[in-house]
């Protein structure tokens, strides 16, 4: 992994956070629990196989993000909803490990967490992912009437649960509109799978996450590709930034100039487990955003931080490897 850079790129981190006032960077989207299955090969259809490790933990886009933005410094809540058995202890239990606040968030009663069951391929590091929401409800724009917006500097939300999400994002709009000291909340929106979001969805992103199979279900065939073809069928708000990770080839970026930025993947020596990678990697690019860092350093950190999150189970973060912190 690179090391280079490390002196005079990041330094001045605190300022950056203290021009923000702590105000906080508010996740929104969902938490389950994962059942993770780790197997030496991916498993053949009516066979028995002894696993590696198996891992009970918890997951869900939005709550990743959270743990891994945490552990890089940021000041950061997590809003969704929660069932009230047993399964969403383990929920609970990781996000105050991680010292991420989730007060807010609405626990509903007779729910049943919603459950992945993982099987990681030791082997190359795939994910195959089976999960079932029984019917937790979604975060409601009820939910978040309950917030002091005075409290964020970034709101970001997950791409599923679009009716609402436009709801939530006109009431930030409003709060922008009425705020006089020119520090609006920044929205940024991630399309991942083509079945959650809708392209009038990707116009009230004042940064948005576009997915390798969300670019490719919008016709592109690479990332710069993608990051052009949005620009040019003006299917983004005027002035956002656009981001678009492509796996192994890197991650790029469509910054305030239109200019199209890229940095390389930082591959682990082994792939293990790419669970969460692009939560991961997302978290990255979040941080570095927020700390008013260009587009370009954060798709780096993004990249860094999701290269090694795949060489390993989990979501621990060693950010003492991370040149760009
Ligand atoms: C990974 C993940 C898992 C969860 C699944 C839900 O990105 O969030 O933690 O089981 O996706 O789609």
């Amino acid at each position: 992994m690179s090391t280079g850079h490390r002196s005079g790129y990041w330094r001045n981190t605190m300022t950056n956070r203290e021009m923000n006032n702590n105000r906080k960077l508010l996740i929104v989207g969902l938490a389950c629990v994962d059942i993770v299955n780790v197997a030496a090969g991916y498993p053949t259809e009516d066979t028995d196989q002894r696993l590696l490790d198996q891992q009970v933990n918890r997951g869900g886009n939005a709550t990743n993000t959270s743990v891994v933005l945490s552990q890089l410094g940021s000041h950061v809540e997590w809003l969704g909803t929660l069932a009230s058995d047993k399964l969403a202890d383990v929920i609970t239990d990781d996000l105050e490990n991680y010292g991420v606040l989730y007060d807010k968030a609405r626990q509903y009663e007779n729910c049943v967490t919603p459950l992945s069951c993982v099987i990681v391929n030791a082997s190359t590091g795939s994910r195959t992912i089976l999960h079932k929401n029984k019917a937790l409800p979604e975060v409601d724009p009820k939910d978040f009437e309950k917030l002091d917006l005075d409290d964020y500097s970034w709101i970001h939300f997950e791409g599923r649960n679009e009716v609402n999400i436009e709801k939530m994002i006109a009431m930030i709009e409003m709060y922008n509109k009425s705020r006089t000291d020119s520090k609006p909340i920044t929205i940024s929106l991630e399309a991942e799978k083509s079945r959650n979001v809708t392209h009038s969805l990707l116009q009230k992103g004042d940064f948005v996450f576009i997915s390798k199979d969300y670019s490719m279900y919008m016709g592109f065939n690479s990332a710069d590709e993608c990051l052009n073809g949005v620009k040019e069928r003006n299917l983004l708000k005027i002035g956002a930034k656009a981001i678009c990770a492509w796996g192994e080839k890197g991650a790029w970026g469509l910054e305030e100039s239109d200019r199209i930025v890229h940095s390389p993947a930082f591959p682990p020596i082994k792939v293990v487990d790419t669970l969460g990678a692009g939560d991961t990697f997302n978290a990255g690019v979040l941080h570095a955003l927020n700390q008013g860092r260009t587009v370009e350093e954060a798709v780096r950190l993004g990249c860094q931080v999701a290269g090694q999150k795949v060489g390993q189970i989990g979501f621990n973060i060693d950010t003492t490897s991370l040149d760009l912190l």
